[in-house]
């Protein structure tokens, strides 16, 4: 990992209450998948091209992913996250601790907002037009998590709720109820998608698909993109690590809507891989949470700085661009 997100880890570490640092770094189960969702970029090597002469794009291929409770890891909270991104998009957690229209006003780049369907639809549109309202420039509808994942550390700390003083700003005054908790239900399809195509203009994207059937049937039901997450190894303790369930959801979408890859991404080389296996670009987790509990908005900034950098070089090194005859195996 690079030595400056290393440092930021460990100084997250140090500063947060273990409880929360749990919180923020665990996984379910046995936690084999949020250990193999780094170990699966260690598994694969590039071959880069020579004399090639390109130049190299300024692009950061690199989204903020949505994660909860920014105000557990700092008291600015999704403020910080949301200052520091500059043009980065940030996917806005619904349950942030600040309210997204604050969230928006506080970024300089574009919002997405990120949404589980509430099995009540009238909750769901609510947040959908509190969205819209905000200012945010897509929906990302998550999609693997049709109950909480169990959580060995969270369960051994008895962490369930936030503490006083935080909440998930979003749920408050939603269809008449003051404060609603977020419910996850099994009960949510394909059709829910299609209500929300209904309700709202915004491009719909789906975070959470591993299965290449399940791309097709999202790209089938309209979605302006797919990410390939298993939610940062948080949901089911079974299932491949993201980057090795990318190249069959990339050829089934066939490259008729972006495919983004989140879960273990720690520096430009990773990038790099899921670029050249087909990712139109990745999103980051944790990295940024640790940025953000280590030293809030200037942080996240060295985050995404630190990947710029490091990305750009691998990219000088490669010939300028990434294609999946430069992955091979590292055996
Ligand atoms: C998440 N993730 C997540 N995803 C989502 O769609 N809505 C959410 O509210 C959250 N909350 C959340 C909290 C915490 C503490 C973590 C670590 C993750 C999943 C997240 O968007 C993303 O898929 C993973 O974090 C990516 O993996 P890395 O980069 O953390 O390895």
């Amino acid at each position: 990992m690079n030595p400056v997100l290393a440092e930021l880890h460990d100084k997250a570490r140090a500063v947060l209450d273990p409880v929360h640092y749990d919180f923020f770094a665990g996984g379910v189960g046995d936690e084999v998948v949020l250990a193999d969702n780094e170990a699966a970029f260690r598994r694969l090597a590039l071959l880069p091209r020579v004399l090639r002469g390109n130049g190299i794009s300024q692009d950061l291929p690199v989204l903020i992913s949505p994660t909860a409770f920014h105000r557990l890891a700092h008291p600015d909270g999704e403020l910080a996250t949301a200052r520091a991104a500059g043009g980065t998009t940030l996917v806005s957690s619904m349950a942030s601790t600040v309210p997204i229209a604050e969230v928006v006003a506080a970024a300089t780049g574009p919002v997405w907002f990120q949404l589980y369907v509430q099995p009540d639809m009238d909750v769901t549109e609510a947040l959908v037009r509190r969205a819209e309202r905000a200012g945010c420039a897509a929906l990302v509808v998550t999609v693997d998590s049709p109950v909480f994942g169990r959580h060995r550390r969270d369960i051994a700390h008895g962490f369930h709720d936030l503490p006083a003083g935080l909440a998930a700003e979003n749920m408050r005054d939603l269809a008449g109820v003051a404060l609603r908790n977020i419910e996850m239900s099994p009960a949510v399809s394909w059709e829910h998608l299609d209500r929300l195509r209904d309700v709202t203009t915004l491009p719909l994207w789906v975070k959470g698909v591993l299965h290449p059937q399940d791309a097709v049937l999202a790209v089938g039901h309209g979605v302006a993109g797919v990410v390939v997450s298993n939610h940062g190894g948080r949901q089911l303790d079974l299932v491949p690590a993201s980057l090795d369930a990318l190249p069959a959801v990339v050829d089934a979408v066939a490259g008729r809507v972006p495919v983004v890859l989140d879960g273990g991404v720690r520096s430009g080389g990773d990038i790099a891989l899921a670029l050249a296996l087909g990712a139109s670009a990745v999103g980051i987790g944790r990295p940024v949470l640790w940025g953000l509990a280590a030293d809030g908005e200037q942080g996240v900034r060295r985050v995404l700085d630190v990947l710029r950098d490091e990305y750009r070089h691998v990219l000088a090194m490669c010939g300028g661009e990434l294609t999946r005859d430069m992955v091979v195996a590292r055996c």
